[in-house]
C-alpha cells in the first residue's frame, strides 16, 4: 500500500449531493483546529447562528447546526419532538418521504402517512383531510423531494397544520440555499438541512431552526430525548454557551461559516435566481436533446433535474462514460425508479451555466455513442438561450457565465 497523499481524480459532482466544494470552503477547510469551548470558538458559533437566521428567513432563537449529515438534523428533530405515542402524519411522495416516516416511528410515533405517486407532490386536500382525520401532533413534509425532483408546495399543508395545532416539520436538505425558503413568512416550526449541496461546503452538519412552538413542546417533555447525541435542548445549549456537549468539529464549522459568508455576499434572493436560471437552462437543454424529464412540470426542482432513461438506453454504462470519459458524475434512481431515471444535481458552486454546457455537450457525445440519436449542439444551444434570456430579465451580473 503506497503510503502518501491521498489525490482523489478530479471530478465535477452533478449528482443529487454532495456538490464540489466552493475553492474558499477548501481553503477554510485547512484553518487550525481550535478547542470547541474556546471563546474564540464560542464566539464563531454564536455568529453561525446569526448567518443561519439570514438564510432560514427566521428570527428563531433556536437556529444552529447538529453534528452529522441531514440524516442526523432529521433525526434530531424527529427524536427531540416526538414523545412516545405522539400522532406523527407524514408525506410520502418518494424515498426520503419514507425514510422520514420510519425515523419517526423509530422514535416511538403513531406515524400516518398521506401518499403520492413518485413524481408528484403530495396533494395538500389530501392532507388535510388526514390532519382532520387523525388530529396529528405534528406533520412531516420533505420540501425538495430528491428522490423525484419534485419541488412540494408548503403553504396550504402549513394552513391545515395550523387550523389544527399541528407543528410542521420540513426537511430542506436539498432545497436550503437553493429554493426559495422563507421559515418565518411560511410559518414553519422544524426545519432541518445540510451542508453538501446548495450551500457549496462539504457533508458533515446539519442546519436547524426551530419555532418557539417547537422549542416549547421540547420544553414540556415528559420523557427525555431516547438520543442524547442528538438531543436539540442540550444542544442548543452548547451552541448558546452553556457548556460542553460534545467535541465539535471545528473544520466542519469554519466550512459552514465560509459558505454561509458566500451566501450571504451573494444575497440569498441572488442565490435563489442562480439555482433557478442554470437549473431551467440544464432542463430546456436536456429537453432539446429529446430527453423526457420525469417530475410533473408544474413542480420541477431547479436544482435537482430527474430525466427519463430513454427506452434501449443502459443508464448505468452512460453514467460509467460520463464518470470514467469526462469525470462527470450524475445520479442514478432510487429504489421503484432505478435504472429508469437519472438524477442531475445544479447545486451551490456548481449552480454555473459552464457547468451546465460541459454536461449537455458530455451527455451528447455518450448518448451518440450509446446508438441514441441526438440533435447535434441542440443541448447547449436550448440552454444558451435559456441563459440569455434570463441575463436579459435582470440577473445581477448579466455579462459573466461564471460565479465568484
Ligand atoms: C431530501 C433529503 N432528506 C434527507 C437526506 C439525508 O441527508 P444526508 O445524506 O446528508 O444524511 C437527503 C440526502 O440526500 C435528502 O436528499
Amino acid at each position: 500500500m503506497p503510503l502518501h497523499a491521498f489525490s482523489p481524480a478530479d471530478r465535477l459532482l452533478l449528482g443529487p449531493g454532495p456538490a464540489n466544494v466552493h475553492p474558499r470552503v477548501l481553503r477554510a477547510l485547512s484553518t487550525p483546529v481550535l478547542g470547541h469551548l474556546d471563546p474564540q470558538f464560542l464566539l464563531l458559533l454564536s455568529q453561525i447562528s446569526d448567518l443561519l437566521r439570514i438564510a432560514y428567513r427566521t428570527r428563531n432563537e433556536w437556529t444552529f447546526a447538529v453534528s452529522g449529515t441531514g440524516s442526523a438534523g432529521m433525526e434530531a428533530v424527529a427524536s427531540s419532538l416526538t414523545e412516545p405515542q405522539d400522532r406523527v402524519l407524514v408525506c410520502v411522495a418518494g424515498y426520503f418521504g419514507a425514510r422520514m416516516q420510519e425515523v419517526f416511528r423509530r422514535c416511538g410515533a403513531e406515524v400516518v402517512t398521506v401518499d403520492a405517486p413518485w413524481g408528484q407532490p403530495v396533494d395538500p386536500e389530501d392532507v388535510a383531510r388526514a390532519i382532520r382525520k387523525t388530529a396529528p401532533r405534528i406533520v412531516a413534509v420533505v420540501h425538495a423531494e430528491t428522490s423525484t425532483g419534485v419541488l412540494q408546495p408548503l403553504e396550504e399543508i402549513r394552513a391545515a397544520a395550523r387550523t389544527h395545532g399541528a407543528l410542521l416539520v420540513v426537511d430542506a436538505v436539498t432545497s436550503f440555499g437553493g429554493v426559495p425558503l422563507e421559515v418565518d413568512r411560511l410559518g414553519l416550526d422544524a426545519v432541518f438541512a445540510c451542508t453538501q449541496k446548495c450551500l457549496g461546503a462539504p457533508p458533515g452538519m446539519s442546519p436547524v431552526t426551530l419555532s418557539e412552538a417547537a422549542v416549547r413542546k421540547i420544553q414540556a417533555r415528559r420523557v427525555p430525548v431516547q438520543s442524547y447525541y442528538l438531543d436539540l435542548g442540550l444542544l442548543w445549549g452548547y451552541w448558546s454557551g452553556n457548556g460542553y456537549h460534545h467535541t465539535m468539529s471545528a473544520t466542519l464549522i469554519y466550512a459552514l461559516w465560509e459558505a454561509l459568508c458566500l451566501l450571504v455576499e451573494e444575497g440569498v434572493e441572488a442565490r435563489w435566481t442562480r439555482h433557478e436560471r442554470v437549473g431551467r437552462a440544464l432542463q430546456a437543454g436536456l429537453e432539446a436533446m429529446g430527453l423526457a424529464l420525469f417530475a410533473a412540470e408544474a413542480y420541477r426542482l431547479p436544482v435537482l433535474t430527474t430525466v427519463r432513461v430513454p427506452e434501449g438506453v443502459d443508464g448505468e454504462r452512460v453514467r460509467s462514460r460520463l464518470l470514467e470519459e469526462f469525470g462527470i458524475e450524475i445520479g442514478a434512481g432510487f429504489g421503484e425508479l432505478r435504472n429508469h431515471i437519472w438524477r442531475i444535481g445544479t447545486m451551490g458552486y456548481n449552480a454555473q451555466p459552464r457547468t451546465v454546457l460541459l454536461l449537455l455537450s458530455a451527455l451528447e457525445t455518450v448518448l451518440q455513442k450509446e446508438g441514441f440519436r441526438v440533435p447535434q449542439g441542440a443541448g447547449v444551444a436550448a440552454a444558451l438561450e435559456v441563459l440569455e434570456n434570463a441575463h436579459e430579465s435582470g440577473s445581477r451580473n448579466p455579462k459573466s457565465l461564471l460565479i465568484r
